[in-house]
């Protein structure tokens, strides 16, 4: 009797209780197990950096080191006890931060505690790949961070893989593709903000306590706002471009992104890398698998410099689509001609090309448009079909000109946006990003395609595939992108909104790769406005980037400066234009113009109808002048001798990878009456015990005493030399050659 009743005041009691506090009590008595298992660290290693993660008892994935290698990494377990710091810390358990992973369950739990399974270790290509398997354990789910970590280039590439293997989908509230703890007593965060024409303006600010953001919501042209790359120096208050410690990041991904710098009360900093959420709780189904873009890591202790030659290498050879071959010399019609224009202005410039020694044509926006001619921006994108009142012979006939004058031919398209007076908004009007009963905002008169819809997919393949047959042997295409997206909505996508974002960006890489299968040869340039998708996402199919549309010689000093920390000269895009242009008042001399184009892939962009006899004459001399260093521009390792940011001459060199072959470039950008009448540079990268026979580029009349003379590596990098530069917008280029 006394059992019955103690058995029914418990029923009751139960059965009174509120539902929330039943499920607690049901919660709290079904703690899953984790089986202990033997700690051991796990090394990921290039040939001058070394990343060591440990696996604790408790199965914790742990961050150790990021920084120069040791000999016995095991060491390294020592400091795991007492420390937090995991490697891909996901909301739930004890972790309160900014987390890498955050999923809500299907049960509306947001807990995830990831816990080590096994790991894996290959090698190919130079890389040696290590992917980490870890689980909740509760849940199932499972992450597996995947590193590969290029030997030689020491830099490593990480990414996350998501699955589901539970049978009700999840949402990914935070999913980022790599998280990397620094510890250091100062942190000097170095990112690139800008917009339209004043894109990768350099930002330097220390990292305190609390979370430093860098990031994009604009879902096209998503490096408009903030690139998604940036560097850190460690224990240094200053930046350092030769020495000290730095970390580099970039994440490869065309879409909005979110890069976080999270300083704990304890003074690490935690960065995190990846998709940014912004409304995109991306649904995971059961069974399915959600695989993060590559968030690129290196390490130098040789400063700023260091660490971009390291990225640079690695996109030379392995970032880059084409990368390591030299992109041709080009006259592109833009600014030359606008929209204005018929077959005779096509063919003037392309003789005036030819004459010139520039190595391809490219003809840019205005060719397309029959019921709506595109004679302005306000008109006809979707509407890809030759406008014959311009030019009734054809693109074969153009590009068959261009081929007869020995020159390459390309070709502009702007495959995802469509225009309010279009045949393709007339005929697809549910092909357009759009939220139901909001206002359809233009931006330069055009709207977004919806590129999350496989049927826009193909339409944009379509694109490129037509234009390509437009003429046999189109060797160019020009890919742009103008406009960000406003009140995004995809009518395809129905309820499930938050795909959007991220779905946008996979479709057109979707698009990309299906060119790059058709079309492996064909070079692509990435423009979006100019510098508003230069990511290395994108650059896994192009082959160089129009860096701004800003082609004003001072402006693009400072945008080629920070494009250099991050980007290879051999995708940087760079163009003379005519003096004052659209962009600035500016009256640069041409020969600054071209020294200052010729640090990446040059190009004019101009009407060369316009340029005095003296002028042609001084452009051909630098274009052939060109042809002969730039070989070391695409190819060679970057040393900024200087910064135009804190001096008023801007000096840097490229050094062939045997060190037999340099070229540096010196702008004045103000000068001051200097006493020495020169400004003294100091070399860098060369071999000092070799010599080196100086010649001066493109002379309009010289400027340094040792012009012609060959002087040992060690005298030019420590003794050094001084062209003399002496007004503003002066400049100099200077060969090396080792004898
Ligand atoms: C964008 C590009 C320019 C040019 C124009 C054409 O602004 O960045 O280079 O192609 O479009 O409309």
């Amino acid at each position: 009797m006394k059992h019955i009743t103690i058995l029914l005041a418990a029923f009751l009691t139960v059965a009174v209780m509120p539902s929330e506090a039943r499920n607690a009590k049901k919660f709290f008595h079904q703690t899953v197990e984790i089986p202990a298992i033997e700690p051991k660290v796990i090394t990921i290693g290039t040939e001058k950096s070394q990343l060591v993660l440990a696996v604790k008892e408790n199965r914790e994935l742990l961050f150790l080191h990021y920084g120069a290698p040791v000999a016995n990494p095991d060491s390294f377990m020592e400091y795991q006890s007492g420390r937090n710091t995991q490697a891909f810390p996901a909301t739930g358990g004890t972790f309160l931060g900014d987390p890498a992973l955050h999923v809500k369950y299907a049960d509306g739990n947001h807990n995830t505690e990831l816990r080590y399974v096994s790991h894996s270790v290959s090698a190919q290509d130079g890389a040696v790949q290590t992917s980490i398997v870890l689980k909740d354990y509760v849940t199932g789910l499972q992450v597996t961070l995947v590193y590969q970590a290029w030997q030689k280039e020491n830099v490593i590439c990480a990414h996350s893989e998501i699955l589901n293997p539970g049978k009700k989908p999840v949402e990914l509230l935070s999913f980022a593709s790599s998280s990397m703890t620094l510890e250091a007593d100062k942190y000097l965060l170095t990112h690139f903000h800008g917009g339209w024409a004043y894109e990768m303006q350099t930002s330097r600010e220390p990292l305190e306590f609390g979370t430093k953001v860098i990031e994009s919501r604009r879902g096209t042209q998503a490096t408009q706002t903030e690139n998604p790359s940036f560097m850190v120096s460690l224990n240094a208050g200053e930046f350092s471009e030769d020495s000290g410690e730095v970390v580099a990041g970039a994440l490869a991904w065309s879409g909005n992104f979110r890069i976080s710098f999270d300083r704990d009360e304890t003074g690490l900093v935690n960065i995190l890398g990846g998709i940014s959420p912004f409304a995109s709780a991306y649904p995971l189904k059961a069974g399915a698998t959600f695989v993060t873009p590559e968030m690129l890591w290196t390490w130098s202790s040789e400063g700023a410099g260091g660490a971009s030659r390291n990225m640079h290498r690695w996109a030379r050879r392995h970032g880059i689509y084409g990368g390591g071959t030299v992109n041709p010399t080009l006259l592109n019609s833009w600014e030359g001609a606008y929209f204005t224009f018929t077959t005779p202005t096509l063919t003037g410039m392309i003789d005036d090309a030819a004459a010139m020694g520039l190595e391809m044509f490219v003809l840019d926006d205005g060719w397309f448009g029959t019921k709506y001619p595109r004679n302005n921006d306000r008109t006809s994108l979707g509407d890809w079909k030759l406008c014959t009142d311009k030019i009734p012979e054809g693109i074969d006939y153009l590009a068959s000109y261009a081929h007869g004058k020995g020159l390459k031919f390309g070709i502009w398209i702007e495959p995802e946006m469509v225009s309010g007076v279009s045949e393709l908004a007339e005929a697809h009007p549910e092909w357009v990003v759009q939220s139901p009963g909001r206002a359809l905002y233009e931006s330069r008169w055009q709207w977004v395609l919806d590129l999350a819809n496989p049927a826009v997919q193909d339409f944009v393949f379509s694109i490129f595939d037509n234009t390509m047959q437009l003429a046999p042997g189109i060797d160019y295409i020009k890919w742009d992108c103008n406009r960000p997206v406003y009140s995004f909505g995809s009518p395809y996508l129905g309820a499930e909104q938050d795909r959007f974002y991220v779905e946008y960006a996979q479709g057109l890489y979707s698009v990309m790769r299906r060119i790059r299968e058709k079309y492996p040869h064909v070079l692509v340039q990435c423009c979006s406005s100019g510098g508003a998708r230069v990511d290395y996402g994108a650059m896994r199919y192009c082959n160089e980037f129009w860096t701004s549309d800003n082609t004003d010689a001072i402006s693009r000093v400072r945008i080629q400066y920070a494009t250099s920390m991050i980007y290879p000269a051999c995708a940087m895009a760079s163009h003379v234009s005519t003096v004052p242009n659209h962009q600035t008042g500016n009256v640069t001399p041409l020969k600054m113009r071209f020294d200052i184009a010729a640090a990446g892939r040059l190009g004019m962009e101009l009407q060369p109808k316009n340029l005095s006899p003296e002028e042609r004459a001084f452009a051909d001399r630098c274009i052939k002048s060109y042809k002969g260093f730039r070989d070391v521009v695409f190819n060679g390792d970057l040393y900024r001798l200087s910064s135009p940011l804190d001096t008023d001459y801007y000096a840097f060199m490229y050094v062939s990878e045997d060190k037999s072959k340099a070229v540096v470039f010196e702008y004045c950008l103000r000068y001051q009456n200097r006493a020495t009448g020169g400004h003294l540079i100091k070399l860098a990268g060369l071999d000092p015990e070799r010599s080196y026979k100086v010649t001066e580029q493109n002379v309009d009349s010289s400027c340094w005493w040792g012009n012609g003379k060959a002087f040992r590596g060690d005298f030019l990098m420590n003794g050094g030399f001084n062209p003399v530069l002496q007004q503003t917008n002066a400049s100099a280029v200077f060969v090396l050659e080792a004898r």
